[in-house]
């Protein structure tokens, strides 16, 4: 066998580690083992097709010497990036991973449309895709980070004539894939087609309010897969069109999903404009608290847990916020040490990304048993003597069970329904959607309003007094 077919045989069996290892990540126990038979089969794969172009003897020692250092600088880069980054910029993170795959794609179409002369519909066709679906992603991720970062307002911004021009410029960018497909030389085809795919990824973004971000990241992310495989074609390699397109479908039914949690399509999040002043607060307002809210202490908490014989903890945006994993993790394993049943409810959209509340209490090592899912843990809260919410917001609001507001029809964990419900959140602040959560009026409820980390560690403590 030569090289080549034997390259073409790991890149087979990468391609199986890919698929293996994303059906791993269905569950949080064998998530990590995914996670690394996905990664070691991906460098396997890099260093097959390194082979094939040594063996192929094309490269020159410069290009080496690119290749080494791009590798080099991008893989400390990468290392560094997810090492130090907070658990709380991880979406930010993803968006610019998401920048260089598309930007990269792009790059590879450009270099073969530039090099390649009278290049034939086999190279010019996925060529012009790759430019308008990578470009686009380069752009459009590098908002949506920066929105997430702070450095461009996570308010949708709207300009005057922006709604005629995200019409006009998938119009245009139509017209010069055609173009480009019918006069493969011409470079202001080239050049044209890159710069309104460009500038379409910022119009495209920028009416899109920051809190919609992490859906607009998973679809961008579905478009780097597209970029990849397009790529793929291009340069003719099949581990970049399988691997491409494995991104691109998990990204696309990973971005439905969350548009479902959130009972919102994924049009309607892509033409902007929620979370922001469009979506009327009810009544009471941010920071006042009104006279029907019953506010509790630590001491009033530690008493409920301690007497209850189930508790049901529904951790939120406000959990990540405040980086309160562990104390939860804590404050749990000391009410289970006292013979109380446990468990966590999590949301599918609690937090601010895919799997947030599962990341981070996997982080607190909290037992996989004890986590439970909406359809799950919900007819389970009318048999929990406490419901302990700990800055989680929106997924609990009972108002979203009726018509006419924001959060209408999304599904919610019927905290409602427990014996008793204790929320930990700092002040009457709204949540993600912007609207007031009618659980906080409910006269079951108790707040408790502190900061979670703190709140958690005060519980501990007054718990462990009791059972202690
Ligand atoms: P939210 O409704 O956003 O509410 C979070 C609450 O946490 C806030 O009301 C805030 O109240 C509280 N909080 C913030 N910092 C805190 C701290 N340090 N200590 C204690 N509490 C703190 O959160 P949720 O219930 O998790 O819902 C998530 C929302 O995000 C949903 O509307 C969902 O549709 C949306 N969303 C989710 C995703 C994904 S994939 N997860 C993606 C896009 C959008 P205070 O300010 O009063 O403390």
């Amino acid at each position: 066998m030569n090289v080549s077919d034997t390259v073409h045989y790991v890149f087979l069996a990468a391609a199986a580690c890919f698929v293996l290892g994303l059906h791993l990540m269905n569950h949080p126990r064998t998530a990590r083992r995914g996670n690394t038979l996905s990664a070691a089969a991906m460098a396997v794969a890099i260093a097959a097709t390194v082979w094939l172009v040594a063996d192929e003897g094309t490269i020159s020692r410069t290009g080496w010497l690119v290749l080494a250092s791009g590798g080099l600088v991008g893989a400390a880069l990468g290392l560094y990036a997810a090492r130090e980054v907070e658990m709380t910029a991880m979406p930010q993170l993803v968006s610019l991973f998401n920048a260089v795959g598309g930007g990269a794609a792009a790059l590879i179409a450009v270099n073969d449309l530039l090099r390649i002369e009278n290049a034939g519909a086999r190279v010019s066709v996925p060529g012009a895709l790759d430019i308008v679906i990578g470009a686009v992603t380069f752009s459009g991720s590098l908002v949506a980070a920066g929105k997430l970062q702070g450095l461009v307002s996570g308010a949708p911004i709207v300009f005057p004539g922006a709604r005629p021009l995200n019409v006009l410029l998938p119009a245009s960018f139509v017209a010069g894939s055609v173009w480009l497909v019918l006069a493969p030389n011409s470079r202001t085809a080239l050049y044209g087609l890159v710069a309104v795919a460009l500038l379409f990824g910022v119009t495209l973004v920028l009416p899109i309010g920051g809190a919609d971000m992490p859906v607009v990241i998973a679809l961008l992310n579905a478009f780097t897969g597209s970029a990849v495989a397009m790529a793929g074609f291009v340069l003719d390699e099949t581990a970049l069109i399988i691997a491409g397109m494995l991104v691109s479908s998990s990204g696309g039914i990973l971005t439905k999903l969350m548009a479902d949690a959130m009972n919102r399509s994924i049009a309607g999040i892509m033409v902007g404009g929620f979370g922001t002043s469009d979506s009327a607060p009810a009544t009471g307002g941010t920071g006042g608290v009104p006279a029907q809210v019953r506010s509790v202490s630590a001491d009033d908490v530690a008493v409920q847990l301690a007497y209850a014989s189930k508790v049901v903890f529904v951790p939120g945006y406000g959990l990540a916020a405040a980086q309160a994993q562990h104390e939860l993790g804590d404050l749990a394993k000391l009410l289970t040490g006292h013979g109380i049943d446990v468990s966590y409810a999590v949301h599918p959209v609690a937090g601010r990304m895919p799997g947030h509340m599962n990341v981070l209490l996997a982080e607190a090592n909290v037992p996989y048993t004890q986590l439970k899912e909406m359809d799950e843990i919900n007819p389970e809260f009318p048999q929990a003597d406490v419901a302990l919410v700990i800055g989680a917001n929106d997924v609990t609001n009972p108002i979203a069970r009726r018509p006419g507001n924001a959060i209408s029809g999304m599904p919610i964990l019927d905290v409602d329904k427990a014996r008793s419900v204790v929320v930990i959140k700092r002040s009457m602040g709204h949540g993600y959607a912007g609207i007031d959560n009618e659980l906080y009026t409910n006269p079951k409820t108790g707040m408790f309003f502190t900061d979670a980390k703190k709140g958690l560690s005060e519980l501990k403590a007054a718990v462990g007094e009791f059972v202690g």
